[in-house]
């Protein structure tokens, strides 16, 4: 119970039944779908800081850059996001391992230590560089392919669904050091049932949450949501088997073991193998809606402000000459690139809110004191979109990232990645596919917008998507076709 500093119960933070069934309304009027809008509502009517119920449990929504600042440098030595049964409740039926979602305390450190190497350091994503301007060549030959059999020889529909392609066969490349053919014209069967699956799982997820557990044995959502869980794992062990063998193999030959992060987890760490399985999936799972939808944000952006278009356009062509491919290294000196796409995740962060719950310690939080276990939300999508701490919150502007002497925002004004030790474990690799994938973009193409599918709205499906396709116009610049 949130007790104020004279040991009180403050009249804001007590349980507000009428809150609640606003709440509920709110709900059943459409905001469920519009949860990071009903953050900007929330804040109108209670404030900076306020109590949110859902059924019997409750968090407190930290719902300013001051308060959302001094919570996260309280972090804890081991952070935690709170409850996640909704993923541990599959693991624990069928003795799989966690993975750093679903991890706690040291054992979740240990785990992130061993994740960290080979993927959190800018310079440890690079090596990774040649595997993504891989997959990004065959994203590039499918938005050709896409191009030429549309009506005006130029359009890409559905690009949300193109993306997510282009994310999944990015991440799996670099995790599991395998092609799983998601740009191929006929995606292969086992790839097609592995993105059914998660979208299974997410799908249920939801419905799952909401049902009470004795209706598991009555309605078919429970399975569905573990037939979901079942397809995930599946793929991803098999995928992971064939490595650990050819490893094997290699042991058993004397040869020397060499191969990028899979190869890494499973040869040079003290990991078992249940352990590989369960962070594996995880990984593949936080690391594709994620850099699709923030992708699909910025191509969007960018088709509406042709001016900061043309200023992208003109950084990376003043980098990459001729018919060069973006490098890592040419990133290194494309600040506007990064600060576009800051600004989209700025915009859409497409996690528009993230946890925490202090476990081992009582709180002082806005002068108000909250016992341990307190769970507290940060509402990132309002923050991002309050006018005193981004002016002008509704415009696209890269600028206001640029490091050239003018005032910049509160960092923590946009944390897309979370903060601190418990922050994004894929940052970087995220950063640097969606730097080089939209540098090339950017390089061949002039992207325009189809006015036949009007302004696009954001809804959160747990990430922030599109309210509908969204497609858009690809225009060659040059014609010389650069793969
Ligand atoms: C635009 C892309 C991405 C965004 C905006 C994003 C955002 C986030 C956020 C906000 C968190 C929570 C951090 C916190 O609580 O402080 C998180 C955690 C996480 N992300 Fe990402 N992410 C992205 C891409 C990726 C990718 C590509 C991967 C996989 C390689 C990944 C793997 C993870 C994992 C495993 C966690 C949990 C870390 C932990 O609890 O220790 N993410 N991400």
């Amino acid at each position: 119970m949130a007790l104020s500093l004279a040991g009180q119960l403050s009249p804001w933070l007590r349980p507000q039944p009428i809150s609640m069934v606003l709440r509920c309304r709110l709900i059943f009027k459409g905001y469920l779908n519009h949860l990071h809008e009903l953050q900007i509502y929330e804040k109108q009517i209670y404030g900076p800081i306020y109590k949110v119920a859902t059924g019997s449990l409750y968090s407190i929504a930290l719902n300013s850059v001051e308060l959302v600042e001094e919570l996260l440098r309280k972090d804890e030595k081991f952070p935690s996001r709170g409850d996640m049964s909704l993923w541990t409740e599959y693991r624990d039926m069928r003795d799989i391992g966690y993975g750093p979602f679903t991890e706690e305390g040291e054992k979740w450190y240990r785990l992130r230590a061993v994740l960290n190497k080979r993927m959190l350091h800018p310079k440890d994503s690079v090596q990774y560089a040649g595997v993504v301007n891989e997959v990004v060549t065959d994203f590039i030959k499918r938005i050709y392919h896409l191009r030429k059999a549309s009506p005006t020889g130029d359009l890409v529909t559905n690009l949300s669904n193109e993306l997510y392609r282009f994310s999944l066969e990015g991440i799996s490349s670099i995790l599991f050091e395998t092609r799983i053919g998601c740009l191929e014209n006929e995606i292969p069967k086992e790839t097609q049932d592995f993105i059914d699956s998660i979208a299974q799982m997410f799908t249920y997820s939801m419905p799952v949450v909401l049902m009470p557990k004795w209706t598991r044995n009555i309605l078919p959502l429970w399975d569905r949501y573990i037939r979901g869980w079942e397809g995930i794992f599946k793929f991803a062990g098999q995928l992971i088997d064939i490595k650990m063998e050819a490893i094997q193999k290699r042991v058993d030959t004397d040869q020397e073991v060499d191969g990028e992060y899979l190869t890494y987890l499973l040869s040079n760490t003290n990991m078992t193998n249940k352990e590989v399985y369960g962070s594996i999936a995880e990984l593949l799972l936080a690391g594709v809606d994620t850099t699709s939808n923030t992708m699909m944000w910025t191509l969007y952006q960018l088709s509406r402000e042709p001016e900061v278009q043309d200023t992208l356009y003109q950084e990376v062509n003043h980098c990459v000459k001729g018919d060069g491919i973006p490098t890592a290294q040419d990133v290194t000196n494309m600040p506007y690139l990064k600060a576009v796409i800051k600004e989209a995740l700025r915009m859409y962060p497409v996690v528009p809110m993230n946890a925490r719950r202090m476990s081992e310690k009582d709180i002082t939080i806005g002068g108000y004191f909250f016992p341990k276990k307190t769970a507290f939300t940060l509402c990132h999508y309002s923050i991002c979109h309050d006018e005193k701490v981004f002016p002008e919150p509704s415009k696209f502007k890269p600028e206001r990232w640029l490091r050239d002497g003018r005032t910049r925002p509160n960092p923590f004004g946009s944390i897309p990645f979370g903060f601190g030790v418990r922050g994004c474990v894929g940052r970087r690799i995220a950063e640097l596919e969606m730097y080089l994938a939209l540098a090339r973009i950017i390089k061949l193409f002039e992207i325009r917008p189809d006015p036949s599918i009007g302004d696009v709205k954001v809804i959160n499906r747990t990430v922030l998507v599109a309210d509908r396709q969204v497609n858009l116009h690809f225009l060659e610049r040059n014609g010389n076709i650069v793969l």
